[in-house]
């Protein structure tokens, strides 16, 4: 049995079938799956194949029930590249919830903003992205039965997503940005100098995570939705210094937008 196998009947021996629709929190936002019903929690420690999550504001766990009545299996934390996890082992769980069933993916995450147009607080629907990683996680032999070899990223962002998450928006009253997510290692942040190069390159917001998870979605011909949160302007743009403090205390400070945006949208899915 392969690995993805062994944790998604892991999964299914703790809940009878996985819902259609995954979800990602990122760095503050696991707050989300506080919100769900009937939850089934299982701890990212006991699945096989699984690392445990380590970064504060990450708790580590999949948490599977009803937001507002439809069924989502979210993962309340991720794995980041620079916490020394592999490729391999930071899209594990997007493999795992395909083979368990997923078939679309809301993967989220706080990110700084580059255009000087955002400010903190602002949501993003991510249009595209740039993979700034300096690697990509389909490097090695292609499973052909995961995905293709050479995926085509023309539309790693569903259009019908993106869309239905504006319209959305616009309905419940919450202001959304649309622009480019820049996906780099970290864990330092940019400097002035990366962050202008990065404007220049087309990015509208940076941030640590999300470009590989997306790959292996697309790879995995998932529908991927991205949403950011602008949680800080990037380096050099406000004279002041960045911190993860700020990072958590603006997400906390626009989790209800969020919460509120990310529950309408999943119940038109
Ligand atoms: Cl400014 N940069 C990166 N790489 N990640 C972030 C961020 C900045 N703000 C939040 N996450």
């Amino acid at each position: 049995m392969t690995q993805i196998e062994e944790a998604k009947q892991f999964i299914l021996s703790k809940t009878d079938n996985l819902p259609d629709i995954g979800l990602i929190l990122g760095s503050g936002l696991g707050v989300l799956a506080d919100d769900i019903q009937n939850p089934v929690t299982i701890p990212y420690t006991d699945i096989p194949g699984f690392p445990s999550s380590t970064v504060a504001g990450h708790k580590g766990q999949l948490v599977i029930g009803e937001l507002e009545g439809t069924r989502v299996v979210a993962m309340q934390g991720r794995f980041h590249f620079y916490e020394g996890y592999s490729m391999d082992l930071v899209t594990f769980p997007v493999r795992v919830m395909k083979a368990a069933g997923v078939s679309t993916l809301v993967v989220t995450n706080a990110a700084g903003g580059i255009n000087e147009s955002f400010e903190a607080g602002d949501l993003m629907i991510i249009d595209d992205h740039i993979n700034q990683f300096g690697t990509n996680p389909l490097i090695g032999k292609n499973d052909d039965a995961l995905g293709v070899r050479f995926p085509d990223m023309s539309q790693a962002y569903a259009p019908e997503l993106k869309q239905l998450a504006e319209t959305t928006a616009s309905e419940i009253g919450v202001a959304l940005k649309k622009g480019v997510y820049v996906g780099n290692t970290g864990p330092s942040y940019e400097t002035p100098a990366e962050v202008r190069m990065l404007r220049t390159l087309g990015g509208d917001a940076v941030g640590m995570s999300t470009v590989p998870e997306v790959i292996a979605a697309v790879h995995g011909g998932m529908k991927v939705l991205g949403i950011s949160c602008i949680s800080n302007m990037a380096a050099g743009i406000l004279d002041q210094p960045l911190t993860h403090d700020e990072v958590m205390e603006t997400t906390e400070r626009v989790k209800q937008d969020f919460l509120q945006l990310v529950t309408a949208v999943v119940k038109k899915l």
